[in-house]
C-alpha cells in the first residue's frame, strides 16, 4: 500500500480514539472543566440528534471530515496571505492602521462581527483566498438527467463539467493585474466575490465556509495587531502554485512560508 495512506489511517485511528474518550467521559457524566474545553462533539452528544448519529462510526467520520476538510485548506490560504501581507510594507501598515481602530488594546480581540467591517481586512482575506485558488483542479459536476443550457450550448446529461479557480481567479478581465495582492480591488468592488471560487458554488459547495471566513477574520487581525515579523528565507517561488495537491502546493522543495517573529 502506498505509504501515503498508511499515515491516513493512523490519523484516522488517533482521531477515533479522541473521539470515543469524548463519548465515554459523556456516558459517565464527566464534563469539561470549563466551556473552553468543550469540543463540537460535546455539542453535538448534548443535542437532540438520534443515537445513530451520536455512534462512535459517525462521529469519527465527522471529527476525520473537520481535520481534513478544515485545516490544511485554512492554514494554507493563511499561509499565502501572509507572505503577501509582509512583502508588501504599505499593505501591512495600511492594515494595522485599520485594526488599531476597532482593536485598540492588542489583549482584547474584538468580535469577528466587528472585525468583518472593516474593508480593508475584508480586502486581505479575499485576495488571500483567490491567490491560494482552494481546490487545484477542476471539481467536476455531472448532471445525470437534465441537459444543461450554457449560452449558445446545450449540454448533454452525463457529462463531466467543471471549471478550473486558477484560470478563474489569474482572468485580468475580471482581476486586472492578476498577480499582484491588490486587497483594493474588493473595495472598488465587493461583488467580485461571484468569481471567488474557493470555496465552489452551489448546493455542494464548502459546508465549512462561515467558520473559515471567522478564522480568517480572527487570525488576520490577531497576527498583525499583535505581532511583529519579518519573512525569512522566503520568495515568490514558495508561494506560486507549481503542484496540485488537491490543496494548491509550491514547488517541491520549498520550505513553506517562513518569518521571524520580533
Ligand atoms: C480556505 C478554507 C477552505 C477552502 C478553500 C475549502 C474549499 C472547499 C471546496 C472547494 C469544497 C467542495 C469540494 C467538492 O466540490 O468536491 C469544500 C467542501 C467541504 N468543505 Fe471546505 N474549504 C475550506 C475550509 C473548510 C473548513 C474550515 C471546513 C470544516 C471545518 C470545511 C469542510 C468542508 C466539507 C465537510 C465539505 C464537503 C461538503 C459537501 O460535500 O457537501 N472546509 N471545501
Amino acid at each position: 500500500m502506498n505509504p501515503g495512506v498508511v499515515k491516513l489511517q493512523d490519523l484516522q485511528k488517533e482521531i477515533y480514539g479522541q473521539v470515543a474518550e469524548v463519548i465515554d467521559q459523556h456516558e459517565r457524566g464527566i464534563k469539561p472543566e470549563d466551556d473552553s474545553h468543550a469540543t463540537i462533539f460535546h455539542s453535538l452528544l448534548d443535542s437532540g440528534l438520534p443515537d445513530e448519529e451520536k455512534a462512535l462510526k459517525r462521529l469519527g467520520m465527522d471529527g476525520f471530515s473537520l481535520i481534513r476538510a478544515g485545516t490544511e485548506s485554512v492554514s494554507s490560504t493563511m499561509s499565502i496571505l501572509t507572505y503577501h501581507v509582509l512583502s508588501n510594507p504599505h499593505i501591512l501598515r495600511k492594515l494595522r492602521k485599520e485594526l488599531e481602530t476597532v482593536f485598540p488594546d492588542p489583549a482584547v480581540l474584538p468580535s469577528c462581527a466587528e472585525l468583518e467591517t472593516l474593508p480593508y481586512l475584508t480586502g486581505v482575506v479575499q485576495e488571500g483566498l483567490r491567490l491560494s485558488y482552494g481546490a487545484g483542479h477542476r471539481l467536476q459536476r455531472i448532471a445525470p438527467n437534465d441537459v444543461l443550457q450554457y449560452k449558445g450550448w446545450a449540454i448533454p446529461p452525463g457529462t463531466s463539467t467543471g471549471m478550473t479557480n486558477f484560470h478563474v481567479h489569474n482572468n485580468p478581465e475580471i482581476f486586472p493585474d492578476p498577480k499582484t495582492f491588490n486587497p483594493e480591488r474588493w473595495i472598488e468592488n465587493p461583488r467580485l466575490d461571484k468569481y471567488l471560487l474557493s470555496f465552489s458554488k452551489g448546493t455542494r459547495n464548502c459546508v465549512g465556509l462561515n467558520l473559515a471566513y471567522e478564522e480568517f477574520y480572527m487570525s488576520t487581525a490577531g497576527i498583525f495587531r499583535r505581532l511583529a515579523m519579518e519573512l525569512f528565507e522566503t520568495d515568490d517561488s514558495d508561494v506560486e502554485y507549481q503542484y496540485d495537491n488537491y490543496t494548491p502546493k509550491a514547488r517541491l522543495d520549498s520550505k513553506g512560508v517562513r518569518v521571524f517573529v520580533k
